[in-house]
């Protein structure tokens, strides 16, 4: 770790020197460093000013989920939706982060059914009846990142997909409770998948959350079969997704050769995924989009 001289400016920007304002904070990290866990680095712990750029970012977020939410129906195109993303966003002022990130051609991933994430939106992919599908959203605004997912099902869902679905959902509760400053990420990735495994259903390995807020994907890497006391290290100012993709049969997916995105379980089976934005606070965490 890189720290100022104790007369020094704080690396937080807040403009008091360094020994009143980080250095106990360092200490600490320091001395769990030395314990052999991953710690992060100053470069992804954000202060003040910047959490509350990227609390405006998420607030597009969860206004296009909120519509999606309103108007997703049996019917519509996914190409509809990534339209009305689009169209949303840009009116408020922010930039769909997916829109050519890495080639990713459009500015929403549309996942149905045994799809477990990245589904192009696409003319040809029309919503019917039992579908369950995935609408992940992500923002720029300013420079600031948002990302969230939710989980729709379209018309009457069968009740097997409707449990999945639930399920998904309540795994984001059982992570968050292990979501607390000088806890590890492995807590709660320990959590979900224990949480999953007694409903039966399975965590996908390979495909996990990031950091996120300077950037789009930020360290660390984020997994969801984790063990408790293992992965980074959690303290306040990290900002982090919880989005494990759950699939009903077995864990294993592949990708989609045609696109390179598509990302499919290989038994068929299908896949539910929710995904928050969260904030570790002084005393646990906040939700920053939904
Ligand atoms: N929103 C996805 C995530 O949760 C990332 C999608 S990348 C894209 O990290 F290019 F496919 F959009
Ligand atoms: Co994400």
């Amino acid at each position: 770790m890189k720290r100022p001289g104790r007369n020094d400016l704080c690396w937080c920007g807040s403009g008091k020197k360094y020994k009143k304002c980080h250095i106990g904070f360092d200490d600490r990290i320091e001395e769990i460093e030395l314990q052999g866990h991953i710690v992060p680095d100053h470069s992804i712990i954000k202060n003040a000013e910047q959490i509350e750029k990227i609390k405006e970012s998420a607030k597009i977020n969860i206004a296009v989920l909120d519509y999606v939410a309103e108007h997703i129906k049996a019917g519509i195109s996914t190409a509809e939706i990534d339209r009305w993303v689009y169209d949303i966003t840009t009116k408020m002022g922010g930039i769909p982060a997916p829109l050519n990130y890495q080639g990713f051609p459009k500015s929403v991933c549309t996942s149905i059914n045994d799809e477990v994430c990245h589904g192009i939106p696409s003319e040809d992919i029309i919503l019917k009846d039992g579908d369950i599908i995935n609408v992940d959203c992500s923002t720029e605004l300013n420079g600031y990142f948002s990302d969230s997912s939710r989980m729709f099902c379209i018309g009457e869902v069968s009740e097997d997909k409707r449990r999945l679905v639930e399920a998904a959902k309540q795994a984001l509760d059982e992570g968050l409770k292990q979501v607390k400053p000088w806890g590890f990420l492995g807590d709660m990735g320990q959590a979900v998948n224990d949480f999953i495994k007694s409903k039966g259903y399975s965590v996908v390995r390979e495909v996990g959350g990031h950091g996120i807020g300077l950037e789009f994907h930020e360290e660390p890497w984020v997994s969801y079969v984790s063990k408790k006391n293992t992965e980074m290290l959690m303290v306040p100012g990290f900002i982090f997704t919880i989005e494990p993709m759950i699939n009903m049969g077995s864990h294993e997916i592949f990708t989609d050769e045609d696109n390179g995105w598509t990302i499919y379980t290989e038994d068929g089976s299908p896949s539910a995924q929710w995904e928050i934005q969260v904030l570790v606070t002084e005393d646990g965490y906040e939700i920053i989009s939904y």
